[in-house]
């Protein structure tokens, strides 16, 4: 099928397809998948290395097992290299959701104490906060214009009991940056113990680990290129002796970061790899794959904003997911955000976020290496029917 000419209006506001993008993966071509953000792909390349180590463990379990450490130690070192971290203050972890749970088992609190969160915050990742503590919730409007908007905001609900803050790095609904470095430092200096839920950073970010929380984790398996079930946790190192592994084994007693990593007899290849995923991004460009993304998903953004309707929320330069607020009586609760979701999937042939939020929910949209112009253009011009 060949993609419809864009309109004079759109023509430079976006990059063609990036050369050899697609091919990488192996994506269904029925479908758009502008939905990146939420369990990422992984190329080719990187499905093989897995493949192989999949097939040396198969074919000598004892030797492929007893080398598991050492060979986690040496990947780890390669992402270390490519997140700018110290490989002894990172950790793998299955994913964003066991880095919180992780970390915040890790956190000190006296009785009383609260955890303060945003309700632009993963689900899972606030779960674990409440599981802690009590949690104070602050709400962003996501009309807030600015980081220093948003930085106000989560600082004037702090209370003398807050004792930690777990804060987005880039939230998910809203795509847009929660955790500045200004804030961290803020929240520092006032004795709040940051953790910074860095799910979209490595990868969309060129130095995810810049702003210096006390807990921070991420996924290699959304913007990274690497396989599923691949996370990160990094520590700062008046904690590290803290965080222990939820459930321990043969390496409990080494401390973090080994302790973490070694979990039995589990299938490791997936780690093995992530750092195939990195290299990959990198050999591509990874300046080039970032401004293309971000054009892209910026690209979509614009064509959404002209459906009636629609209001594009306030964004973060240079990131691939943009997010617009859907009209009143759209997705306002789960179950409609659900339902919208698993319609343009089925009748438009589409994968995107939506939200749910009162008053009316959310849409964001991603932009990634395997994705053409066409794509957003095409469901722009489909989407008006099916809103409220
Ligand atoms: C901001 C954010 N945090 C956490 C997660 C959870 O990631 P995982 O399912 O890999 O634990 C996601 C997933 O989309 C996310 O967007």
């Amino acid at each position: 099928m060949t993609e419809p000419k864009p309109t004079a209006e759109h023509s430079t506001a976006f990059p063609d397809g990036f050369p050899g993008g697609r091919a990488l993966f192996r994506l269904d071509p029925a479908v758009a998948h502008l939905n990146h953000g939420s369990f990422g792909a992984v190329p080719v390349p990187v499905q093989e290395v897995q493949a192989e180590l999949r097939a040396q463990a198969h074919a000598d379990p004892d030797a492929f097992f007893l080398a598991v450490p050492d060979r986690l130690a040496q990947a780890r070192t390669r992402i270390a290299a490519h997140l700018g971290a110290d490989p002894e203050g990172i950790a793998f972890v299955s994913n964003a959701t066991e880095g919180a749970n992780l970390a915040l088992h890790a956190v000190t609190l006296a009785d009383g104490d609260e955890i303060l969160v945003t309700d632009h915050g993963y689900g899972t990742v606030t779960a674990a906060a409440a599981r802690r503590a009590t949690v104070t919730t602050v709400a962003l409007d996501p009309l807030l214009p600015d980081e220093d908007a948003v930085r106000e905001t989560v600082l004037a609900a702090l209370t003398p009991r807050t004792k930690v803050a777990v804060l987005d790095h880039i939230s998910s609904p809203t795509a847009r940056l929660v955790a500045s470095p200004r804030l961290l430092a803020d929240l520092a200096a006032r004795g709040v113990t940051t953790v910074v839920d860095g799910a979209h950073a490595p990868g969309m970010l060129a130095d995810p680990l810049a702003g210096g929380a006390d807990f921070w984790f991420g996924n290699l398996h959304k913007w990274g290129y690497a396989p599923p079930g691949s996370g990160i946790l990094a520590v700062a190192p008046q904690h590290r002796h803290r965080v222990r592994a939820l459930v321990p084994s043969w390496e409990d007693e080494r401390g973090f970061p080994h302790s973490l990593e070694y979990r039995a007899t589990v299938d490791y290849t997936g780690w093995l790899a992530a750092p195939e995923g990195l290299d990959l991004l990198h050999r591509l460009d990874a300046a080039k794959v970032r401004t293309h993304n971000a054009a892209l998903a910026a690209h979509g953004a614009s064509l959404l904003a002209e459906i009636p309707g629609l209001t594009p929320l306030p964004y973060t330069e240079g990131l691939a997911m943009r997010a617009l607020r859907l009209p009143p009586g759209t997705a306002e609760t789960r179950q409609e955000a659900v339902d919208l979701r698993e319609e343009l999937a089925a009748r438009l042939r589409t994968r995107v976020l939506i939200w749910p939020r009162a008053g009316g929910g959310g849409i964001r949209l991603c932009g990634q290496i395997y994705n053409r112009p066409g794509e957003y253009e095409r469901f722009a011009a489909a989407l008006p029917a099916f809103l409220g």
